[in-house]
């Protein structure tokens, strides 16, 4: 193919990039974005394949078989709770890639570039590896958090920010040594040793963060891997790897600062590790007292005679698979003249805009959907309010004990409602560990049981 059908083909996938990531901004043009986004990359891949760059096509072939049957045997299997776990990994893949590529690089080209040439190449090798390593094993680290196999709470060394300080000033050491030197023995041993030191640097950056800093956390991980692919980029001076790395991580820093903001947390501490987290055992105050529970039939009379009705979804509903029965209640009491709104969290479920896309899957009206700013003052005119799996991001606990591991995070004020009805299985915690005296409150109700079977119970008797 040539150059110039490559350089515009590049720069139609670019384009289209562009407007992938302008669509998925919102559920009603999220579809066309996914679109967009794969019309961009299959031109991407076309071109850099049919490219003048590539002239041996059987183990490119091979590889491209097996990673794209693995990607679509993992996304058919994955579910829709899992997609976080998902991501993360992927993002380890890209730091993998970064870093594997670095070494390629070096050892293929390093020795005939000469002069400013060669020490900007080394600087993009440096760079790349650097990035790629903190990038992968942080998300491996992120991966084993979200599936539990990794324990969720913060892991505080003594002087934890020193260790951080001290590894960055070693790596930009190393950095300086390493342009100049990058063809003698010394300067791939100064690599081999950054490369380390980076790994290092991503496990302990991500076993700080608490588990419900984790949000924070996969989208400035997203940031990285999108740097990583830039940083490769460079290195193979491929300018739809720059730009599409620049978006995705230019992307993830705004998501990262829009999350950290609606979380109430420093956006350099994130990065950090942990950074102002309290240091307390992050189980947070267990309480006692009385529970009062409530039947289906007894919901359904609170929502017969209720006006205004507002339903939290949470993790819960997602993992009860409710979305589609919280969908009949709505609309049968919408028909009934009611106000039923939806109260969305930005960080409820596990992972960005979860309850929105089960809500539009369940083709729940986009104008009863508000964000939390939207409807948090809201609730003391509210009759009823329905949480339904969710925990953490209703945990009056964030505004009233400043030692809590999920203390100045906002949350829906539920508790000011007339009644809060909880639909959970048992009096566990959420994703936080954190225990909730929401559930003790005067004017709580607790509908225990599975999300799905307690919703379907509710919408039979409003029958
Ligand atoms: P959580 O705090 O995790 O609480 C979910 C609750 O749902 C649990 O307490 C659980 O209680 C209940 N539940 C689980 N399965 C259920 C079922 N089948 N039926 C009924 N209830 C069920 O969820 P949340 O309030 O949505 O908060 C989200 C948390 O996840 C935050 O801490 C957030 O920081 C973190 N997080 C979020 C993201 C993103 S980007 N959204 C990513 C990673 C982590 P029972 O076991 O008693 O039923």
């Amino acid at each position: 193919m040539a150059s110039g059908i490559v350089t515009a083909s590049y720069i139609i996938a670019a384009v289209l990039f562009i407007l992938s990531l302008g669509g998925l901004s919102h559920p009603e043009t999220a579809r066309r974005g996914n679109a967009y986004g794969m019309s961009g990359m299959l031109i991407a891949i076309a071109a850099t394949v049919f490219g003048s760059e590539v002239s041996n096509y059987a183990p490119l072939m091979l590889v491209m078989l097996v990673g794209g049957t693995l990607g679509v045997i993992a996304a058919r299997r994955v579910q829709m709770t899992e997609m976080p776990e998902l991501v993360a990994i992927l993002h380890s893949f890209v730091g993998l890639a970064a870093v594997l590529i670095g070494y390629a690089t070096y050892i293929d080209s390093t020795g005939h570039l000469h002069g400013a040439e060669r020490a900007i190449h080394e600087v993009e090798i440096y760079l790349g590896i650097l990035i790629g390593a903190v990038t992968f094993t942080g998300s491996v680290v992120a991966f084993g958090k979200l599936r539990g196999k990794i324990d969720g709470k913060p892991v505080m060394l003594p002087a934890r920010h020193w260790l951080n300080l001290a590894l960055l000033v070693a790596s930009v050491w190393l950095g300086v040594e390493f342009v100049g030197s990058a063809t003698t023995g010394w300067g791939i041993f100064l690599l081999v040793i950054m490369t380390l030191i980076a790994f290092a640097f991503g496990v302990h950056m991500v076993m700080a963060i608490g588990g419900a800093d984790m949000p924070v956390v996969v989208s400035m991980l997203n940031s990285y891997s999108g740097w990583a692919a830039a940083a490769t980029g460079f290195m193979l001076s491929n300018d739809l790897l720059i730009v599409t790395g620049a978006l995705v991580g230019s992307s993830g820093a705004i998501l990262s600062y829009i999350m950290c903001r609606a979380m109430n947390r420093h956006f350099l501490s994130v990065i950090a590790g942990g950074f102002g987290t309290s240091s307390g055992s992050g189980a947070g105050v267990a309480y006692d007292g009385e529970v009062e529970s409530i039947s289906a039939d007894e919901t359904a009379e609170l929502l017969r005679e209720a006006n205004h009705v507002v339903i939290v979804p949470g993790y819960g509903m997602a993992v009860a698979q409710a979305q589609n029965t919280v969908y009949e209640i709505t609309k049968m009491l919408r028909e009934q003249g009611k106000e039923v709104r939806f109260a969305i969290h930005p960080v409820a479920g596990r992972m960005p805009g979860h309850m929105n896309v089960l809500l539009a899957e369940a083709r729940v009206p986009y104008d009863i959907v508000l964000e939390m700013d939207e409807i948090n003052e809201d609730f003391p005119t509210t009759d009823v309010v329905i949480v339904i799996g969710a925990n953490d991001i209703v945990n009056p606990s964030a505004q009233t004990e400043p030692e809590s591991p999920i203390a100045g995070m906002p949350v829906l004020e539920v508790w000011k409602a007339t009644t809060a009805i909880v639909l959970k299985r048992s009096m566990a915690s959420g994703y936080a560990g954190v225990d909730n005296p929401l559930f003790f409150r005067e004017n709580t109700r607790m509908l225990f049981g599975d999300a799905k079977q307690s919703l379907d119970a509710v919408l039979g008797s409003l029958h």
